[in-house]
């Protein structure tokens, strides 16, 4: 039997409900696994939520739940929306489930076994607001920033994972596998970490009781990433393994594309084929996420139908890019590509097919130049779709397509069929045009079926097709449609929204939206130091403040905080290390204005050279929140 084509999704943390980006990433797996079965595989498609550690934990105590409450709640809340959006994974894995507990609890141990776990006591300087051990060069940064009451001495027993052993062989295994992570840009991206080095990993947590126990040493559990990341193991049906493609964000690909993959050397597992990193839905230029209240929900966008939303998914995101959401945009795609493109060239042909030739879908023999030219494009547009959607980019298979239904209408103006019908002598080309545009419209129903299965399923049924269009092979399928079939009645494919009435109803419901489940900004107290002794004017105006603009932005290797920066002064453009990782990514530091100290000396920070400091707000205990000058200020300008 062929190995069944094994496909997962990230598994969601529990301490949010989901919103458009976990929906997105769900419904791209969903459509890959219909794609897949559609081209005859067996597939095993698995998603399911992670609901160990301290996130969870806090968020049920700032509730008065346990965590398991927590989490059976959001999980409803999870398993109710794939249902509405039709997703069709064969199981949903939670890390609370027994099994997984069992498989994780014994891969640690044949770990432990093998030395690539050891346990060590981890003696040394602790940053409190990071929750997580600091090495000699960043404390001396803090101490340099003034930071240094973050630090405290600490010591405790950890289990570590010897990732360092793996550096050679992932980056063997890279150089021997160019597909391993797609697109190639973030591959790109992984090699250049793991060429920084890698060191051991800490992977047991003793201050931290929701999670399932380190065997035969209760009082650690396992790390919140190695537990997650093992679902993928747990949830392999019987002969399915390696996974054949792993969806996952481009925030999370490091975990995939570097920590799993060395967990599964050291388990002598196959690595996945594929690991996928998509981008992101922002809204404007910011991420969505709870903690800035700017997420929108699925469920009022799905008023329109589960379709609109996955079609909208896959048709506006070019997978590994990021996307800003906006409802008119969405409405505008429907509009445009559902209700008047679409929607209404199947009414036409299957109207048209009715009032001229009684129902029956006459033989096509190709008349002139132009019957030729869409002949020729409709014979290349499945195998256009079908290799496009195996590379996962529906994008483009979609794109394909509709060119090929706006070529249609053209057709359709050209041929004048109406004009056509008034003279028997024209009988040959009508049929030509009809068949031509039936043949068309029923490959689309087929190649649209993954990402709207319902849509699609009706535009099968008006054009007269007994059976489920899911069962139809994508693979065996002939452009050539059998002539004498007799068409069904047109159903209307997807209603005109009405965009100005919908987007007043919409916006007032869909942002911001309250966190249901942490506290995060809630109330907590100010974690500020003292007052610094007072300057002089003088001495403060010594500061030379400037308006900069950030170029470009890079994570610094080995560095948990520090971004590096090419920042516009208007004059020059300078190298600039900021400490601001826990609030921002590089990605979206790109194009944003800061106030830049510009006449600070330069310092060297992890061997690179860093010429002046961003300023950012924040106390103790919080992320930084860099200080944005007006967006019409100008790279350069003083800041007084
Ligand atoms: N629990 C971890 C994953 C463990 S996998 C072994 C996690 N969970 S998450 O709920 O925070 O995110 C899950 C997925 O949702 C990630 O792939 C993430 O990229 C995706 N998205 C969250 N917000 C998103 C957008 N705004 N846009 C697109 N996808 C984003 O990380």
């Amino acid at each position: 039997m062929a190995k069944p084509f094994y496909i997962t999704t990230p598994i969601y943390y529990v301490n949010d409900r989901p919103h458009i980006g976990h929906t997105y990433t769900t419904v791209l797996a969903d459509v890959s696994a219909r794609f897949h079965r559609m081209m005859g595989d067996d597939v095993a498609f698995l998603t399911g939520t992670d609901e160990h550690g301290q996130k969870v934990e806090k968020a049920a105590t700032a509730r008065g739940i346990t965590p398991k409450a927590l989490a059976d709640e959001v999980v409803a809340n999870y398993t109710e929306l794939w249902k509405r959006m039709d997703i069709t994974h064969f199981r949903f894995i939670r890390t609370t489930d027994d099994d997984h507990r069992k498989v994780v609890q014994g891969r640690f141990q044949q770990l432990l076994d093998s030395g690539d776990i050891y346990k060590s006591t981890y003696k040394g300087l602790y940053s409190v607001s990071d929750e997580a051990f600091v090495t000699e060069i960043q404390a001396k940064e803090l101490q340099a920033q003034g930071l240094a009451h973050q630090l405290v001495e600490l010591e405790e027993e950890t289990y570590n994972f010897r990732l360092s052993r793996y550096e050679t062989p992932l980056l063997e295994y890279f150089a021997a596998h160019p597909d391993f992570v797609q697109p190639d840009f973030r591959f790109n991206e992984v090699k250049r970490f793991v060429e920084g080095g890698l060191q051991d990993l800490s992977i047991s947590r003793t201050s931290i009781n929701w999670g399932i126990p380190v065997p035969g040493d209760e009082q650690h559990v396992v790390y919140v990433w190695f537990d997650a990341l093992l679902n993928y193991l747990t949830g392999a049906p019987e002969g399915a393994w390696p996974p054949d493609l792993q969806i996952v964000g481009k925030d999370i690909l490091r975990f995939h594309a570097v920590y799993w993959p060395a967990f599964l050397m050291a388990m002598g597992l196959e690595l996945p084929k594929t690991i996928l990193a998509h981008g992101w839905w922002l809204m404007g230029d910011d991420k969505m996420s709870k903690s800035r209240g700017n997420v929108v929900r699925p469920d009022t966008l799905l008023k329109f139908g589960n379709d609109a939303l996955r079609f909208y998914f896959m048709r506006d995101m070019q997978v590994g890019h990021d996307r800003s959401f906006s409802l008119e945009g969405f409405m505008d795609r429907l509009n445009a590509d559902l209700a008047n493109g679409l929607g209404n060239l199947a009414a036409r042909s299957i109207t048209m097919i009715q009032k001229y030739r009684d129902g029956v879908v006459p033989d096509f023999a190709a008349q002139d130049a132009l019957d030729r030219e869409l002949d020729t494009q409709g014979k290349g547009l499945v195998t256009q779709f079908v290799a496009k959607a195996k590379a996962d980019d529906f994008h483009g298979a979609l794109d394909g397509l509709w060119i090929h239904l706006r070529a249609l209408d053209g057709y359709i103006v050209k041929a004048e069929p109406w004009r056509l019908a008034k003279d028997e002598i024209n009988n040959a080309k009508l049929d030509a045009v009809l068949a031509q545009l039936y043949r068309s419209l029923r490959a689309t129903a087929l190649l649209i079926t993954p990402v709207m299965p319902t849509l699609a399923q009706s535009l099968w049924e008006s054009l007269g097709i007994a059976g489920k269009v899911v069962e139809q092979s994508l693979s065996g399928f002939v452009y050539d449609a059998p002539a004498g079939f007799n068409v069904g009645d047109p159903k209307p494919l997807f209603n005109r929204i009405d965009k100005e009435a919908e987007m007043k109803a919409i916006e007032d419901t869909v942002v911001p939206m309250p966190p249901i489940a942490e506290s995060s900004t809630e109330a907590s107290p100010l974690d500020v130091p003292e007052l610094r002794p007072i300057i002089d004017y003088d001495t403060f105006a010594q500061t030379d403040l400037r308006v900069g603009q950030i170029l470009s932005a890079e994570a610094v290797p080995k560095s948990k905080k520090l971004i590096k920066m090419t920042v516009d002064l208007g004059f020059e453009q300078r190298t600039i290390l900021g400490g601001i990782a826990a609030g921002y990514s590089p990605e979206e530091l790109i194009g944003r204005k800061v106030v830049v100290v510009a006449n600070l000396a330069p310092r060297a920070l992890m061997g690179i050279e860093s010429h002046g400091m961003l300023l950012a707000a924040s106390d103790n205990a919080s992320k930084p929140y860099l200080i944005a000058p007006p967006e019409d200020a100008k790279p350069g300008f003083i800041v007084k």
